[in-house]
């Protein structure tokens, strides 16, 4: 398996874990981090709705977690025949780690649909000029 198929089946694995008894919309991610390991989440609702995670969240978290701290691809698994991409606060999460190498793939339960280099969808983002 190539690295995209890994983080494939390890977003959808983990996509199998959600928590998300309000929206029913199961998401998973999955992190190859510069030092070649794969890390994995899943959204995470609430009762109060804003307190609910996203999937790249907690894969980010369990990436930090490990002391990796580069994402060279990240791929987020909806279990849906659509596509999504990262929301607005997830993209400023992934900005954190990311490099102007870094590839995000977008994939739904055919498989990996769409790669795209991160700074595409997340340009000119807050710094100190
Ligand atoms: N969600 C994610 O986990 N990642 C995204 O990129 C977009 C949305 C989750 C949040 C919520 O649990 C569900 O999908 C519906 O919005």
């Amino acid at each position: 398996m190539n690295n995209t198929q890994l983080l494939f089946e390890a977003a959808k694995t983990a996509s199998l874990n959600s928590y998300s008894p309000y929206s029913k919309f199961k998401v998973g991610c999955a992190i190859l981090s510069s030092s070649g390991k794969i890390y994995s989440g899943c959204n995470v609702e609430n009762i109060s709705y804003p307190v609910g995670t996203c999937a790249e969240q907690s894969a980010i978290s369990a990436m930090i977690n490990a002391h990796d701290y580069q994402i060279s691809e990240i791929l987020i698994y909806a279990d849906s025949p659509n596509l999504i991409t990262p929301c607005g606060a997830c993209r400023q999460r992934i900005n954190e780690f990311a490099s102007a190498d870094t590839v995000v793939h977008l994939a739904n339960i055919q498989g990996t649909q769409k790669t795209i280099h991160f700074f595409d969808i997340f340009p000119l983002s807050f710094k100190e000029l």
